[in-house]
């Protein structure tokens, strides 16, 4: 997360609290998302992209925020590192109809490369990060989910705080936080980001990958133990 953006950010308050209705179902809230201007990020996205999966999914994977192919598509994790994560879960033996996939931001971040046409992908500022997370409260009481796995610092920090630091407690079953657990007793599981994996080099690959699945092992521990 940026420092340098929260500076820049007008002094408004971001906040998608206003947006959340009270009573709603996955779908309601879905529909609510979709016209949420809780902070900037809403003007330059093509679209909020809101979790994807059942009701009853026993896991919650939580991402940092949607990509490219994430916004043109309006679905969570269907670029590449929505591929490698989905390796990921089939090797740690986590059946995909489990599963409900969501990001900390719902708006995608990004910057142009100059005269380009490519989008750059920005990571979301702690500012951002605060504003959504109504939206994944939201998500939680309607999921219930026993276990959370956070994927990467911001959706770690989001949930954990700003001193968490995945490097250091990542692969670790921890007690949902108070502020999100509502009474729900469910366990989270903190690990890097499918896109760290992508991102190592040709010779650190195989381990980055393994090390994600050694983490969503223990995920898939904490659903067998109940
Ligand atoms: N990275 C994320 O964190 N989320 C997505 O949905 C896609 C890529």
């Amino acid at each position: 997360m940026s420092e340098t953006d929260e500076r820049s950010e007008a002094p408004e308050a971001y906040d998608a609290g206003p947006f959340v209705p009270d009573r709603a179902d996955l779908d309601g809230l879905r529909r609510a998302a979709a016209g949420c201007h809780g902070c900037p990020l809403f003007r330059d996205a093509t679209q909020t992209v809101f979790g994807a999966g059942s009701a009853d999914a026993r896991v919650m994977l939580v991402g940092e925020e949607p990509g490219d192919q994430e916004d043109r598509q309006g679905e969570p994790f269907v670029g590449p590192a929505g591929r490698l994560l989905t390796r990921a879960v089939d090797e740690a033996g986590i059946d995909p109809a489990q599963i409900y996939l969501t990001n900390a931001v719902k708006h995608f971040k990004f910057t142009r490369q100059e005269r380009g046409k490519r989008r750059i992908h920005k990571a979301p500022s702690l500012r951002e990060a605060s504003a959504c997370k109504p939206w994944l409260a939201a998500e939680l009481r309607q999921v219930e989910p026993e276990v959370l796995v956070t994927l990467g610092a911001t959706a770690s920090r989001a949930l954990l705080g700003s001193s968490f630091r995945v490097t250091r407690q990542r692969g670790l079953r921890m007690p949902l936080p108070e502020s999100l657990a509502d009474g729900a007793t469910g366990t989270l599981v903190a690990t890097i980001h499918p896109s760290a994996v992508l991102r190592a080099d040709d010779a650190d690959r195989e381990a980055a990958f393994a090390g994600l699945v050694a983490d969503l092992r223990v995920a898939a521990g904490a659903l067998d133990s109940g």
